[in-house]
Parts: structure tokens; C-alpha cells; sequence
């Protein structure tokens, strides 16, 4: 049996989740568009599509219709139509991917493009109702006031686009972006696909160790130092076989976990100055089971030995959520001018800036060379995620298959080099 997947993504970050995608299932060949990653794969059930981090959600495809309208009438005859679909089998379907009770409480979420004389909670409520006995389900409708039924053990999506409309159930119990461990959380805290694609972006896909240049140890006494390797990775003499990874601005985590889920070998480490941040950090770490060495410190003054990092992956405060605190409250050139020197001159850096600020010039004037700038929508902002190298790296930007998904996407008018 084959089945379709969608997946929505980032918008910029297609590419990078189309590798991520064509990585853990080889035997697939996804298609990109807008926020989206779709494919078909006749492996059913594929455990591993529960395990894409850089997807926000992803859905098995039940149907697809064309000319729906815009007038008030078409959420009754959508219902109508979805009524006749074989809820059973679909619901059962799921259920060889993950539980799924006998008689689930499920929801419907729609989305709606272009003007219609009827709005989504129309839809969703008339088309629940609909299928709810062929489903043999219980419908968990939206309250009056348009508020989501709380937790569901199944979620329907409708996605009207033009005059066509995908019917398909979430993978999930919940979004992938929605981290298991990641409920401790402050303001600004980055979105974990986004951080799973830094991580992406900045490290080496292949076998987690092979081929990586030897990094340094961190320095004793510094708060990293107390993060042994995770993944047992030799270390001879201060020099470490083993990558590492580290978030000066760490927060709630969410870089440095995501990081240690990338690259199971590496060791990772997280500072920050606030500290009710690194408890949330902490804990979020716990909960995920990855061991990441976190510690205070202002990261004007990065804790780190020289060419001791090999990569860092961060989204300062750009005073829009969070503003900087410590040495840093005036300006982030200090952090800036103190980057370059805890890299090896094959060190890695990928930040998360706000799209107003010209990120590029901003960090080749401190000595780093942007490799890659691609600017990305998440929930309607606007930022840029920037790869950059040590400026006498003579690296190039991207592994292999990344860099050809990026090609793909660029030859498609996908993304611009530094847009969409
Ligand atoms: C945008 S948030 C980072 C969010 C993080 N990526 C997450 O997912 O939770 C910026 C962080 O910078 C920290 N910060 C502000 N000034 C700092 C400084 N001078 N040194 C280190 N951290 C600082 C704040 O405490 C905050 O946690």
C-alpha cells in the first residue's frame, strides 16, 4: 500500500526538510512547494516519520477534491461529500502507526485561502458532525466562541487551497513542533523545527563522528566543562574526537537539545545570563534524556578556550522578545567580536537574526564570512538564518544532500539565494 504524506515546514526551510525527509526514509522522493513537503512512501506504517524534527506537522492524505466554491452552501456539501469517505479504514490505518482508540474523540482543523462567504469554524463544525459515525468516533467540536476542544486523540485537516480542498488526519496525537520536553519556557524561545535545522545546517549529516576534524576540549573550570560526551567518544590527551556544539544564549534549551538529537556524539553545551532560563533549560533536558552541559555566563565574554567550539548555534536577543542583559545591554558587538575566536578555522556558526538588521555586514565586520542567508517566515515574522565561517575558512557552504536540496529548491523558484 502506498500512501501520501504532507508535511509543513517553515517557510524558507523546505529544502532543508526535504533532506532531513529524503535522509531518514531513502526510498522516498520529495516534492517541494510552499510550507510544504509532500511524498508518498509504500512503506506503511513508517515509524520514522514520527521522528522528522525539522517538519512542524505532518499528515497522512485521506482525499482530494476540486472546485469547491466560496459560497455559503459549500460546507454542507463538503460534509456531505466527506461523509462518504472510508473513515474506518483511514482511522484504522493510523492506528498501525500509533494507538488510536477504538472510539477516538477527534477534531477538525481548517484552513481557509481567499475570500469565502464562510468562515473555517463553519466548515469544521458541519464536517465533524458529518463523518463523526463513520469514524465511530465522538466529534470535539470548538466552542462559541471558537476555542479548540482541548486534547484529541485524532485531528482531521481540511485544507482548502483555491478551488481545492485536501482532507487529511495529523500523524501525531499532537503537531510534531509541539516537543514532548519542552514545557518550561520563557519569552522568545525559538521554535523547535528551526533549531533542528540549525543544527542541520551547521553540522555534518553522514555518521554522526566520521570525517569531522578533531575539536578541543572545552576549558576546565568553565561552566561546559562538567559536560562529559555524550556517546562515549575518545578523547586523547585534551583533543576530543567528538564535535562540539554550543548555544551562548541557550534559554530554554531548545538549540542545545535539538542539537544532541542531531548529533547523538557530540557534546553540547548552553549558557545563559538569566538564571531561571538554564532551569528551564534543565529540565527540558531531562525530560528529553539528552545530556548537555549548561552553565552562567555573559556572553560578551564567551567561557570557551580558543577554537574550542566547533559550531555554534544561537538566536540572540534582537531587543524584540528578549532584550540583551549584562555586558551586553548597550550592544551585541562584544558577543560579535568574540565569536571568530572560540572557532577553529573550520567552525561553524548558524544565528537566528531579525530581518531588519543587516546580519551579513554586521558579521563580516567582526570577522566571520556568511556562507548562506536565507530568509524564513515563522507564524507571520520575518527572520534570517545565517550560516557563517571563520572568514579565513576556505569551507564551503553546505554537505551534499543539502546542498543539492538546495539547489532544487532555488531551480524552482522556491527560495531566492537569500529569499523566498
Ligand atoms: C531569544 S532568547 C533565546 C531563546 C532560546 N533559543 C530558547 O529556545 O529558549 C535570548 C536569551 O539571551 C539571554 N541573554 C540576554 N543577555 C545575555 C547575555 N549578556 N549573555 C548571555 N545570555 C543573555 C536571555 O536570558 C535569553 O534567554
Amino acid at each position: 500500500m502506498t500512501v501520501t504524506i504532507l508535511a509543513r515546514v517553515v517557510r524558507g526551510l523546505e529544502w532543508v526538510a526535504a533532506d532531513e525527509v529524503a535522509t531518514a526514509l531513502p526510498a522516498v522522493r520529495p516534492r517541494l512547494a510552499a510550507r510544504e513537503v509532500t511524498f508518498e512512501t509504500g512503506r506503511w506504517p513508517e515509524p520514522g516519520l514520527l521522528a522528522l524534527r525539522t517538519v512542524d506537522d505532518a499528515f497522512l492524505r485521506v482525499a482530494v477534491r476540486d472546485g469547491v466554491g466560496a459560497t455559503r452552501d459549500v460546507p454542507a456539501r463538503v460534509a456531505a461529500w466527506c461523509a462518504r469517505l472510508d473513515w474506518a479504514t483511514w482511522r484504522d490505518r493510523l492506528g498501525q502507526l500509533r494507538p488510536v482508540p477504538e472510539r477516538p474523540r477527534f477534531d477538525v482543523v481548517a484552513s481557509l485561502d481567499g475570500r469565502r462567504s464562510f468562515n473555517r469554524f463553519a466548515l469544521e463544525n458541519t464536517v465533524g458532525a458529518a463523518i463523526a459515525a463513520r469514524l465511530g468516533g465522538v466529534f470535539a467540536a470548538r466552542d462559541g466562541a471558537g476555542r479548540t476542544p482541548g486534547e484529541t486523540d485524532l485531528t482531521v485537516r481540511l485544507m482548502v487551497r483555491g478551488p481545492q480542498l485536501v482532507v487529511a488526519l495529523r500523524l501525531g496525537v499532537r503537531p510534531l513542533h509541539r516537543r514532548a520536553y519542552k514545557l518550561a519556557t520563557g519569552a522568545g524561545t525559538l521554535h523547535p523545527p528551526l533549531a533542528a535545522a540549525m543544527a542541520r545546517l551547521a553540522l555534518p549529516t553522514g555518521p554522526p563522528v566520521a570525517g569531522l576534524p578533531v575539536a578541543r576540549l572545552p576549558v576546565a573550570g568553565t561552566p561546559q566543562a562538567g559536560a562529559a560526551s555524550r556517546g562515549g567518544a575518545a578523547s586523547r590527551g585534551g583533543v576530543s574526537q567528538v564535535p562540539v556544539v554550543a548555544d551562548p544564549f541557550c534559554g530554554d534549551g531548545t538549540i542545545a537539545i535539538e542539537a544532541a538529537y542531531a548529533l547523538p556524539a557530540a557534546t553540547v553545551l548552553g549558557t545563559d545570563l538569566d538564571p531561571g532560563r538554564l532551569a528551564n533549560a534543565r529540565d527540558n533536558a531531562g525530560r528529553a534524556g539528552q545530556r548537555i552541559g549548561f552553565g552562567r555566563a555573559d556572553a560578551a565574554r564567551l567561557p570557551w578556550r580558543p577554537g574550542a567550539v566547533t559550531s555554534v548555534l544561537t538566536n540572540p536577543p534582537w531587543e524584540v522578545a528578549v532584550r540583551a542583559g549584562g555586558a551586553l545591554a548597550e550592544s551585541l558587538v562584544p558577543f560579535l567580536s568574540a565569536l571568530p575566536g572560540v572557532l577553529p578555522a573550520y567552525g561553524r556558526v548558524a544565528l537566528v537574526l531579525d530581518a531588519e538588521l543587516d546580519g551579513a555586514d554586521l558579521l563580516a565586520r567582526r570577522g566571520l564570512r556568511v556562507l548562506l542567508g536565507q530568509r524564513i517566515r515563522l507564524a507571520g515574522r520575518i527572520s534570517d538564518l545565517l550560516l557563517c565561517a571563520p572568514d579565513d575558512a576556505g569551507a564551503d557552504g553546505l554537505v551534499d544532500g543539502l546542498g543539492a536540496w538546495r539547489e532544487r529548491a532555488l531551480a524552482g523558484g522556491l527560495i531566492t539565494p537569500d529569499g523566498f
